[in-house]
């Protein structure tokens, strides 16, 4: 994980690293630091703890300088701590660098260097990329870089600062993301477009195993061969706001507020009258026909779009489907080939083990097709196919829009397939297409009722153990509702398949304990039903998330009741997911939590 900022120009550096840092955070956020040249001397700052830290310090002290680089971490190799936090200086204190990644053989260097007189002060792989750059170099820091990276193993996005060359900065990218904004008379790097976005929105994406050599008013672009790269600008059209918490209290619920919209930007150019486009995407019926399955492979709350989709794709087509968690699938040789389907998905198209799931299935044969937020990023460059969700920046750790829009994907996916196999009719997907155009409706006719959810939320903000139970479709939704508790508000919770707790978990039931059913498919309702019984009888609350023509049966066994409008079976995780997200939201708002950095976690995951 970790931010990346860089600057070179005319303006003074540290006010834009530190700005470009506070939008990086969600990255990583156990410390951070930040190193600016003047005079041919490097000064760095570094504090554990949050960035704020950091910026306290830097108030009572110059900083001043044109050039720089900055970094905020999420700790793998050494502790968070002042002396573990990046930048990292080498000896001669010539040069200094920030990474985001895993040098995998800075043991061998460190070992090598220490032979050679090198002293380490920190207990981080990245030290040694300073280190090692310092020894290669020889009065030329593009080439030292250049030199230094093919004796690297890993993964690595590094800002590159030298204090014998303050009118460059160098920047290189291997398997983490990186990218370059260009200004007037100023250019940036930053891991992610909202550091610059307040400057510019112009941008350069390197791919991998480029190297940048950064100038105040110039950027070009080499690839490992040393050959120079054209590259097309790409204009962020996000806006500004959108990257801000916009009166919201927290990113978290600001993004809750969003998914009608989010939900509706992804479907709405998908669906011309009563069919589904996959964009510029045509399977043939042939090739789908030939499919021998379809594998869905994602982490997190990805991973929980995938088990409903399983429900759904194999409903829809008929076709078998099997979900992996990334960083299972891609060590367990997967029986798979050309006639498979890969479905890779993922938020920030930059999760390590998502990534490495990618290229497997690749090598093995079959085509992959990505879900992806962000554009341009490595999960979707690397992919044969790609539909983006149209969620926009999404800030908060514990995604909500993000997930949304990944699950309206499946259903434009499902109908796709299923039109195009056959194994369901117009009328079906006529049916299926109208269900889906009304969910942003419906989700935000349930966000209205958000006040409801924060009463219900101030009955149990206390439990020390909540069970979500639910089955079919319910219970992948449940997964999702239990993680996204456990994870922001730190209460232990897990998900059951309702007719599952009765063999182990129900033991753990006693007076009080908060149980959570989701029960909206027709078919499963009375089964349900007797599994909530089941709870309730043993002493347990009980919250209930059903369709609003269900209010009879519910109403008797359910505490707390909360009502969905009707939509077609396989489409409820839609809607039932929303009032989970607000339950969580507001759960950990009244135990006070950092809702929006959840301690030990980070947004992108791009470490394995
Ligand atoms: C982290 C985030 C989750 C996310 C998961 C996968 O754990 O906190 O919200 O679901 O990574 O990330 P991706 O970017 O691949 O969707």
């Amino acid at each position: 994980m970790c931010g990346i900022v860089g600057y070179i120009g005319k303006n003074q550096a540290a006010p834009f690293l530190l700005h470009g840092l506070e939008k990086l955070e969600y990255r990583g956020y156990d410390s951070s630091g930040i190193a600016i040249c003047s005079d041919n001397k490097i000064k760095l700052e570094k504090k554990k703890g949050r960035l704020q830290i950091l910026c306290d310090k830097i108030k009572d002290i110059n900083v001043s300088g044109t050039i720089g680089i900055g970094h905020t971490r999420w700790a793998t190799h050494g502790k968070p701590s002042d002396v573990n936090a990046h930048p990292h200086l080498s000896q001669s204190g010539k040069i200094a660098i920030v990474h985001n990644g895993i040098i995998e053989n800075y043991i061998t260097l460190k070992n090598f260097l220490i032979d050679k007189g090198y002293n380490f002060l920190s207990d981080t792989d990245t030290e040694v990329v300073a280190q090692l750059i310092d020894y290669l170099y020889n009065g030329n820091i593009f080439d030292a870089v250049n030199e230094a990276i093919k004796k690297l193993e890993g993964s690595y996005a590094l800002a590159v600062l030298c204090g014998d060359e303050p009118d460059k900065l160098i920047a290189v990218k291997k398997d983490n993301p990186l990218i370059i904004g260009l200004g007037d008379n100023e250019n940036y790097i930053a891991s992610d477009v909202p550091a610059i976005l307040s400057r510019t929105r112009n941008i350069f994406r390197l791919n991998d195993n480029e190297v940048a050599l950064i100038t105040v008013n110039d950027v070009k672009i080499y690839n490992n061969n040393g050959e120079e790269q054209n590259r097309n600008v790409t204009h962020v059209d996000w806006d500004v706001d959108s990257a801000e918490k916009g009166g919201y209290e927290h990113f978290m619920l600001k993004e809750i507020m969003e998914q009608p919209k989010a939900i509706k930007a992804t479907i709405a150019s998908r669906i011309a009258e009563d069919k589904i486009r996959l964009d510029d995407i045509e399977f043939s019926k042939e090739y789908l026909q030939n499919l021998n399955k379809i594998c869905i492979v994602a982490c997190g709350s990805a991973y929980h779009v995938g088990c409903v989709a399983k429900y759904v794709i194999e409903k829809l087509t008929r076709k078998p489907v099997e979900v992996d968690i990334a960083s299972e699938f891609r060590y367990r040789n997967p029986i798979i080939d050309k006639n498979t389907l890969v479905i890779v998905v993922s938020q920030s198209g930059e999760t390590a083990d998502t990534f490495a799931a990618l290229k497997e299935a690749k090598k093995m044969g079959a085509k992959v097709l990505s879900i992806v937020n962000v554009v341009g990023s490595s999960i979707a460059n690397e992919s044969d196919y790609v539909l983006y969700t149209w969620a926009g920046p999404e800030v908060a750790v514990a995604t909500t829009k993000a997930y949304s829009t990944q699950l309206s994907l499946m259903y434009i996916l499902g109908i796709y397939m299923g039109e195009k196999l056959g194994t369901i009719s117009q009328e079906d997907v006529k049916n299926y297409i109208d269900s889906l155009s009304q969910i942003p409706q419906q989700v935000e006719e349930i966000l209205k009722s958000k006040d409801d959810i924060y009463e219900i939320a101030k009955k149990y903000y206390n439990s020390q153990n909540v069970f979500f139970i639910g089955r079919n479709v319910d219970y992948a939704v449940c997964m999702e509702g239990s993680l996204k508790l456990k994870e922001i508000s730190y209460i232990h919770s897990e998900a059951y398949a309702a007719g599952e707790l009765k063999h182990g978990t129900i033991s753990l039931i006693e007076d009080g304990t908060l149980v959570v059913s989701i029960a909206t498919q027709d078919n499963l309702f009375d089964k349900t039903v007797s599994n909530i019984r089941e709870v309730k009888s043993r002493g347990a609350s009980i919250i209930s998330i059903t369709a609003d023509n269900k209010k009879d049966k519910i109403s008797q066994i359910s505490d707390l009741p909360i009502y969905l409008p009707k939509t077609c079976d396989i489409m409820t995780p839609s809607l039932s997911v929303i009032p989970l997200q607000l339950l969580s939201y507001y759960i950990a708002l009244l135990r006070e939590c950092d809702i929006d950095k959840p301690r030990n976690l980070a947004k992108s995951v791009t470490v394995e």
